[in-house]
C-alpha cells in the first residue's frame, strides 16, 4: 500500500514537511481549496509553492476547485507527480486532463462520496488515478464513511473490467483502523492521523499492509 501524507490539518507546516521528508512516505498530498468548490480556502500558490523548500518528496496535488485550468499550470511547475481534480467540476474534463498531460504529469479524477461511479467511465482511457473521497471534501479530521469500502470494490471492478492501468487512491479519515476497509485501493491519503502524532514513521508503517 502506498501512502500519501496530507498536511491540511498541520499546525506547523514547515516542521511537519521536514519530518515527513525523513520518513518513507511515498508522496506529499497537497490539498488546494478555492472557497467555491468547497467553502474553505487554502493558502495561495505563491505561499504553497514553498512546500518544495522543506521536502524533496514528490507531490500528489488534489484540486478541490471549480476551475482546475487556472491551477494546473501553476502546480505543474513544482515537483509534482499527480494532479487530481474533481469529476464534479463544470469545466471541460477532457481539456483539463489534456492540460495536465501537456506538462507530462500524471492525471487523476476525484469523486465525492455521493457521486455515481458511472460518471468516471468516459474518462477512464485518459487517467492515471481515481481518488475516491471517503469524506465530503473540504476539511481534514473527519470520520471515514464506512460505505467507501463498497465503492472501492466497485471502482476496482470497473477498472479491471476495462483493463486500464489506473491506480485507486482513497482520501479522508484514513487511520490504522479504517485502512482495513481500503483493501481494494493501491494508495491511501492520511492527514491528521499522521500529523497529529509524534511518531510519523510509526503511523505511516501502520497504514502499509
Ligand atoms: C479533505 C482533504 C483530505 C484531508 C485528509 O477534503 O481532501 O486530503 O486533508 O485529512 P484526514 O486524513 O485528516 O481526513
Ligand atoms: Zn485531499
Amino acid at each position: 500500500m502506498k501512502v500519501s501524507a496530507s498536511f491540511l490539518s498541520s499546525k506547523d507546516i514547515p516542521k511537519d514537511l521536514v519530518q515527513l521528508d525523513h520518513t518513507d512516505i511515498d508522496y506529499i498530498h497537497v490539498d488546494i481549496m478555492d472557497g467555491k468548490f468547497v467553502s474553505n480556502k487554502t493558502m495561495p500558490f505563491h505561499e504553497m509553492r514553498h512546500v518544495g523548500d522543506y521536502t524533496s518528496k514528490r507531490l500528489d496535488v488534489h484540486l478541490m476547485v471549480e476551475e482546475p485550468s487556472k491551477y494546473i499550470p501553476l502546480y505543474a511547475e513544482l515537483n509534482t507527480e499527480y494532479i487530481t481534480f474533481h469529476v464534479e467540476v463544470l469545466e471541460d474534463i477532457e481539456a483539463n486532463l489534456d492540460l495536465i498531460h501537456h506538462y507530462s504529469i500524471k492525471s487523476g479524477l476525484a469523486i465525492k462520496p455521493d457521486t455515481k461511479i458511472s460518471s468516471l467511465v468516459p474518462y477512464l482511457p485518459f487517467i492515471d488515478m481515481i481518488l475516491v473521497m471517503s469524506v465530503e471534501p473540504g476539511e481534514g479530521g473527519q470520520s471515514f464513511i464506512r460505505n467507501t469500502e463498497k465503492k472501492l470494490q466497485e471502482v476496482r471492478d470497473l477498472v479491471e473490467s476495462y483493463h486500464f492501468p489506473i491506480i485507486i487512491n482513497v482520501d479522508g479519515g484514513v487511520n490504522s483502523e479504517t485502512v482495513k476497509y481500503c483493501s481494494d485501493a493501491d494508495m491511501v491519503v492520511a492527514g491528521s492521523f499522521i500529523t497529529s502524532s509524534d511518531d510519523f514513521q510509526e503511523k505511516i508503517t501502520s497504514l502499509r499492509s
